[in-house]
Order: structure tokens, then C-alpha cells, then sequence
């Protein structure tokens, strides 16, 4: 995925684009570049690598403009280099074009363009919409743009400039690739995600698939791709400007970790009342509706599978349903049994992921009730889904997803009692006594992260280990899951997670002193188990670092370290477990001196399949 960010309007329009990129740059960073329309003539830059390469280019040539695109990359088709960065631009060098998302038949229509004697300065699928523009202009560019538009295959947002229409700007929309406008006085601000434009503005337009936008400076006007009018709703940004801000920390990824307290709290916020009743209206489903479910179907990615994993535990139990889950990018592919008896329900902090949204698709498809979990009001799954359970971790700015999951743990438990309460069943003091551990789980998370200062000489001490397993069993098991992720996708330590019971059926193959072995052993009805699993690894000389209740003799005795985290109802227990995880990957990552926020070769987002 990328990072696309347009304006036009009297303020510096580099500048815009510069703060606005810094905003998006999560959404990838393998090149960025500008372009504005100045006396007449579309100038840009375009730098590989970080936005910090393309800033010094910008100070050796200062560009102005009153109106320009920008864009920050994820490589998909062409390496990372200058002459793939975006914006690409035609033959007359009259029309740049920036693009989030793939052109799949970008192959032909490239040779067929080629025949017709334009020449290629990159190797992206991009610059075919360049040149198709630059075929069909004639004095009218959305026209122009709309042409194109019925062309070219895929998932787009695209944003196209033109010198030749220096009052406007044009973006277009297909797919999953975001795009909001932000409405100020007398300018207009156009990007890919809402932390971009809150700065500048409160009132923000979302744009769905399959539509066109003209951007003024007195506003938008949206149509269809075959130029129908749409009326949209003008939406309030509710988000703190300060959410998008570091505000003291080092890095992103360590605030949102210190956010989760407060995250868990909202999200719980008028949900969950003083007795443990749940209240999920804002939803949208009825306790009818609950009721009549036979099948729980769930998919995510990365993280957010995680969290559905959790999810799946607790309403098997609670709620005693049957639930499958599936990794939402093989889902479609595992021929799915859904019907009107399913409720399907796709976990998705930004709610723009390809492979959810095209799982979601097929589970609506196949006649499934949809609900969506997800942290973006207006997300392409919130429109899709039948009902959607909003998470309210704020905007989430680390790659590495902390507090969303922490939400979407929050919002699994939310939901796991209140279809156990609404189908009546599971014995109603039990669902108290949880729902009491959870209310209490925003202060527990705080607690968890008192143990920050212990964690910090750990994490020291094995940033130089080659491999760590992580194990966990139960509704752990996704905690080692979400565990291990964060070790290796910011600190590029080869780490797996076991279900810990499995360890003897292959993995334990691989420990021996060099391979620490960090386990979840809080307190539960299969603590000891866990344990035994744990003296297992240590009988092979693998150091033993344990997430454990205080006072726990039984883990004092095999661990070599403890990670100490408060006690509570072993169900909600993984909401608190995962704060020494977070901590300890981050504290790995950043010993080594890793891109924590940014790291290697991921995208926050990833809106193609
Ligand atoms: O926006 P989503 O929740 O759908 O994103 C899913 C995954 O791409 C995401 O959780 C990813 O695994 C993160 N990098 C994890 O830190």
C-alpha cells in the first residue's frame, strides 16, 4: 500500500504535502516524491528511500505552487528507486499521476502505448495511467480521467495533476484504497487516511469505490466513474490532532503501547455496565439476531487474527457456538460453509485490508450475516458490513499493531458475553464474575506496564538471540502468537509460537541454550500444564522467560526471568499478558537500533490481495 495526500489552496502547498507524507509515511517508505503546478508547468521531486531523502532534495530545489500531490511508496511492481517513485508522469510532462493499489493489466496496456510511440521512465504499472490520460486529454481532464478509468483493472486510488488544469485536482477510487477529502475555508485537502488532514480540518468527505472526486479549492464534487452526481455526508473527525503526534515518547510504537489503558477503557465505555451487562446496540445487531445464529464464522489478518483467535476461544466457551476461524486471505480459497445461520465476523483495524474485505465478500456472498470489527469509521468494511462493532483505539500510527489489538481483544470479550447473556448460555453469575475482570482490565493493563523498567535490562540482554520461541496454550495461545509477530517483524529476530503442548511434537527439535524460550504461564485451569511444558524447554537448556501472576512459587522455580503481570480471570488474563510482550519486542528492536515504526519491507496497511 502507499500514501497519497493532495491540496489546493493558499497555504505553502510543499509544506502540506511534507507534513501530510510524514503522516502517511507508515503506509510505506520505500520512496516518496511531489509535484505542483507552478507558472504553468508541472515540477516535482521524487527521492528513494525515506521522506527525510526527498526533504533534502526539496531544500536543494525548492518547488511552490497553489495546488500538488504527493505520495509515500510500497513497492509493488518496480524495485525501490528514484524513477519509480511516484508521481509518474506522460510524455508532455503536462500530467503527473500518483497511485495506491495495482493496475493489473497494466501489462498490455503498457505495450499497446509503447506501440503507439510513448515512452516509459519507470518500470510501475503506475505510468500507464499517465500516458492514457495524456491520449484522451482533450481540454476536459475528468473526462479525460473517466475514460481511463473504464480501462484499467484493479484496486486504485489514484491522484492526477495537470498544468494545463492548475484550478483543480482529480482522484479517483476503486477497490480497497482509501481516500478521505477534508473541506477548510477556501482550500481543500485530499489523502489516504484521515491523521493527514486533521491538522487542517474537522469536516471530511469519505470516498467510496467507484467514484470520482474533482477537488477545488471551494470543495469536492463527487460522482460515479460514469458521472453521476453523489451527494455525501460531511463526517466530523473526532480524533485527537495529539493522537498523530509522538507527544515525548521515542517512538510511535511505545506510546500507543502506553495507550492501551485508555483504549481498553473506551472501548468498553457504555458497553459494559456496573452489574457486567453488555449493551452492544451501536452495533447493529439485534439480540433477534443473535439469537438465531448457528455458526460462527471469523477471519483477519496478521494481529488482528490474533485477536479473532481470542475471540474464537471465548465464544465457543461462553457462548458455546461453533466457531471456525480462518486467515482471512485463505479463506476464499478453503471453500467456506456459510449460510443465513452464519454470522460472519471479519476483524480489521483499518477495515481497508484486501484480503478481509475480499473474505467478508464471499462469506456475505454465500448469505452470511457480516459483522465488522474495526477501528476506522467509514472503512470500506464498516460500509460493507451488516453491522459493525467499532474498536476506539484512535489512530494508530507504529506499522506494529499494539493498541488496536489490545482493543480488538477488548471488543472479542465485549461480544463473546453478550451473545453468551442474549442466547442464555452460559450460568449468568460466571459471565459476571468475567465481566467484572474485564471492566477491571483497563486498570490491570496499566499495572502491566509498571514491569516496562524490568523489561528493559531482558530485552538488552537477548537482542542477540538468533531464534526465540514463544508458547502459550488456550486463549494464550494467540498471545504467543501476537508475542512472536512483534519480535520479528520490528526487530528481525526469527521468532515462532507454539501452541505450548505442540512443542513436543517437532519444535522442541530446535532448543538448546541459544534458544530462549518465553512462555505465558499466568494463572489458569491449565497453569500447570503450561508449566510442564515450560520444564520441558528448560531440561534442554533453553532459558525460561515467563509471563507470571506475583507470588507464584510453581513459575519462580523454572523460569529464569519473570515477567510480572497482575492477576485476573484467566479468560480476560491475555489482554494484560500481551503488554510484557509488547514491551519486550519493542525494547529488542530498538537496542538494535531497528526502524521501530517503520520496519523493513511492511506496510501498516495492506490493501492488496
Ligand atoms: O488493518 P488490519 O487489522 O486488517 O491489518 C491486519 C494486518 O495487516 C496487521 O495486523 C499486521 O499484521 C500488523 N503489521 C501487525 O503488527
Amino acid at each position: 500500500m502507499c500514501g497519497i495526500i493532495g491540496y489546493i489552496g493558499p497555504r505553502n502547498v510543499v509544506g502540506v504535502l511534507m507534513e501530510g507524507l510524514h503522516r502517511l509515511e507508515y503506509r510505506g517508505y520505500d520512496s516518496a516524491g511531489v509535484a505542483v503546478v507552478d507558472d504553468g508547468k508541472v515540477c516535482g521531486e521524487k527521492r528513494v528511500g525515506k521522506l527525510s531523502n526527498l526533504e533534502e532534495a526539496l531544500k536543494a530545489h525548492p518547488l511552490r505552487g497553489s495546488v500538488g500531490i504527493g505520495h509515500t511508496r510500497w513497492a509493488t511492481h518496480g524495485r525501490p528507486s528514484d524513477s519509480n517513485a511516484h508521481p509518474h508522469l506522460d510524455c508532455s510532462k503536462r500530467l503527473a499521476v500518483i497511485h495506491n493499489g495495482i493496475i493489473e493489466n497494466y501489462v498490455r496496456l503498457r505495450a499497446a502505448l509503447a506501440a503507439r510511440g510513448h515512452a516509459f521512465a519507470s518500470d510501475t504499472d503506475t505510468e500507464v495511467v499517465a500516458h492514457l490520460i495524456e491520449e484522451r486529454y482533450q481540454g476536459d481532464l475528468a473526462a479525460a480521467v473517466r475514460s481511463v478509468l473504464g480501462e484499467v483493472h484493479g484496486a486504485y486510488a489514484l491522484g492526477v495533476l495537470s498544468a494545463d488544469s492548475p484550478d483543480e485536482v482529480l482522484f479517483a477510487r476503486n477497490g480497497a484504497s482509501p481516500l478521505v477529502v477534508g473541506l477548510g475555508q477556501g482550500e481543500t485537502f485530499v489523502a489516504s487516511d484521515t491523521p493527514a488532514i486533521m491538522e487542517y480540518t474537522r469536516k471530511q468527505l469519505v470516498i467510496h469505490e467507484g467514484e470520482v472526486v474533482v477537488v477545488t479549492r471551494h470543495g469536492a464534487e463527487i460522482s460515479t466513474f460514469a458521472g453521476e452526481p453523489v451527494e455525501r455526508e460531511v463526517t466530523r473527525i473526532s480524533w485527537d490532532v495529539r493522537a498523530a503526534e509522538k507527544g515525548g515518547f521515542k517512538h510511535f510504537m511505545l506510546k500507543e503501547i502506553y495507550e492501551q489503558p485508555k483504549v481498553v477503557r473506551d472501548t468498553l465505555a457504555g458497553r459494559i455496565d456496573d452489574d457486567g451487562r453488555t449493551d452492544l446496540a451501536d452495533a447493529g445487531l439485534t439480540d433477534a439476531q443473535l439469537r438465531e445464529v448457528k455458526k460462527v464464522s471469523m477471519f483477519a489478518c496478521g494481529t488482528a487474527y490474533h485477536a479473532a483467535m481470542y475471540g474464537m476461544y471465548l465464544i465457543r466457551q461462553l457462548a458455546k457456538l461453533p466457531v471456525e476461524l480462518e486467515l482471512a486471505s485463505e479463506f476464499r480459497y478453503s471453500h467456506p460453509v456459510v449460510d443465513a445461520s452464519t454470522l460472519a465476523v471479519a476483524i480489521s483495524q483499518s477495515g481497508e485490508t484486501a484480503d478481509t474485505l475480499e473474505a467478508a465478500r464471499v462469506a456475505r456472498a454465500g448469505g452470511a450475516t457480516l459483522l465488522g470489527v474495526c477501528n476506522r469509521v467509514g472503512s470500506a468494511l464498516a460500509r460493507h458490513a451488516d453491522a459493525t462493532l467499532y474498536t476506539h483505539a484512535g489512530p494508530e500510527i507504529g506499522v506494529a499493531a499494539t493498541k488496536t489489538f489490545t482493543a480488538q481483544c477488548a471488543a472479542m470479550a465485549l461480544f463473546a458475553l453478550h451473545l453468551a447473556r442474549v442466547r442464555g448460555a452460559a450460568d449468568p453469575e460466571e459471565l459476571r464474575q468475567i465481566a467484572a475482570a474485564l471492566r477491571e482490565s483497563p486498570a490491570l493493563v496499566d499495572q502491566a506496564l509498571n514491569a516496562d523498567e524490568e523489561i528493559l535490562p531482558v530485552a538488552r540482554r537477548y537482542a542477540k538471540a538468533k531464534t526465540v520461541l514463544f508458547l502459550g496454550r488456550h486463549v494464550n495461545y494467540p498471545i504467543a502468537l501476537e508475542g512472536a509477530l512483534k519480535l520479528k517483524e520490528i526487530s528481525y529476530i526469527h521468532a515462532e509460537a507454539y501452541a505450548a503442548g505442540e512443542m513436543k511434537h517437532g519444535p522442541i527439535a530446535l532448543l538448546d541454550e541459544a534458544v530462549p524460550v518465553v512462555g505465558i504461564a499466568t494463572r489458569s485451569p491449565i497453569e500447570e500444564k503450561v508449566l510442564s511444558n515450560l520444564s520441558e524447554a528448560k531440561a534442554r537448556e533453553s532459558r525460561i522467560i515467563a509471563v507470571a501472576n506475583q507470588g507464584d512459587d510453581a513459575v519462580l522455580e523454572i523460569a529464569d526471568v519473570i515477567f510480572q503481570v497482575p492477576q485476573t480471570h484467566h479468560l480476560i488474563a491475555p489482554i494484560v499478558n500481551v503488554v510484557p510482550l509488547q514491551l519486550f519486542a519493542y525494547h529488542v528492536a530498538d537496542r538494535k537500533g531497528c526502524d521501530v515504526d517503520q520496519p523493513r519491507n511492511l506496510a501498516k496497511t495492506v490493501t492488496v490481495e
